[in-house]
């Protein structure tokens, strides 16, 4: 059978992550033991730090009955003690799956290329779908649907904008994504996000937070530094200037708008920890729904398998 990867939500269809985010809802609801890893081994391939990604998906493969190998930046060297190619031919012998997490998302295209095995993007520079899956079954839990709510997305175009203008145009959110001139999303997925939103979904780019949040049933916010970014941290502090969501762009809000972030927070940069802990924060409800929607993400990839 041909294996199916989860690189980006723009591989999936709408009726397909609608299927992903009520498996995940399921699953939140009933805690029974399942096999549908039964005897599956998957590896995790991991460049970068984790902490939700990582464990979210180890208890999930546990619970799914399945194996977890979790391999760190210092063992594989991705591209540097051998080739990507080289890698994932050797791990599809000895594993059923690869959950990666690398600083190139050509390392994932290359991963899945190459590979016999299912491969999941556990993010990359580009994209971070299994974020973004979390994201939407959270807001479909609080707000009871995803089709005509307006999210704005304030800070950095990065891989949790990129997956949001799709993920938002695929389910009939309508986004804006605010950021400084010199850090907008790529124009090839803005434009993608708006030629698949096919009128369903507004998407749309800003410049100035405070004239765009009054319209938002959901402010999200993401670093302003990714990891790998470091070096840029000065710069970019000085660039984002204007973009914190603090209390006083808050009370220029609805009065039960939603503030969503996928941490890890760079607290008192992006966000405020007033604001983290505030009412209107869904934080730490976005990070639990990352271990249902990665049990459903690998039901989903691994039930005819
Ligand atoms: N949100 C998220 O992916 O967190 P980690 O980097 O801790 O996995
Ligand atoms: N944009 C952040 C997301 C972390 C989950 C990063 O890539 O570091």
């Amino acid at each position: 059978m041909k294996k199916r990867d989860f690189l980006s939500l723009r591989d999936f269809e709408k009726n397909e992550i609608e299927e992903l985010i009520d498996l995940a809802i399921q699953y939140k609801s009933n805690r029974e033991t399942l096999n549908i890893l039964k005897g599956k081994k998957i590896a995790l391939i991991f460049q970068k730090p984790s902490i939700r990604t990582r464990v979210s998906f180890e208890v999930a493969i546990n619970r799914l009955g399945g194996f977890s190998l979790y391999l760190g930046h210092k063992e594989v060297q991705l591209g540097i003690r051998e080739t990507v190619p080289d890698i994932i031919r050797v791990m599809s012998r000895y594993v059923d799956g690869v959950i990666a997490r690398t600083f190139s998302h050509k390392d994932i295209l290359q991963m899945a290329k190459y590979s016999s095995i299912p491969i999941i993007n556990a993010l990359s520079d580009l994209f971070h779908p299994c974020q973004i899956l979390a994201d939407l079954m959270t807001i479909k839990e609080k707000l009871g649907q995803t089709k005509g709510v307006n999210l704005v997305y304030i800070g950095d175009g990065n891989n949790i904008a990129h997956s949001w203008l799709i993920g938002a145009a695929k389910m009939g959110i309508n986004i804006t994504i605010v950021t400084p001139p010199a850090y907008k999303p790529k124009e090839e997925i803005v434009n993608y996000a708006k030629d698949i939103s096919n009128g369903n979904s507004l998407v749309e780019l800003h410049e100035v937070p405070k004239e765009v949040v009054s319209k938002a049933d959901v402010i999200y916010t993401d670093v302003w530094t990714s990891m790998g970014q470091e070096d840029e941290a000065y710069e970019r502090k000085k660039a984002f200037y204007g973009f914190r969501v603090n209390r006083d762009l808050i009370n220029l809000a609805k009065k039960n708008v939603l503030v969503m972030h996928c941490l890890p927070a760079h607290r008192g940069e992006e966000i405020t920890d007033e604001i983290i802990e505030s009412k209107e924060s869904i934080v730490f409800d976005q990070a639990e729904n990352r271990l249902y929607t990665g049990e459903a993400i690998l039901s989903y990839l691994f039930r005819d398998r």
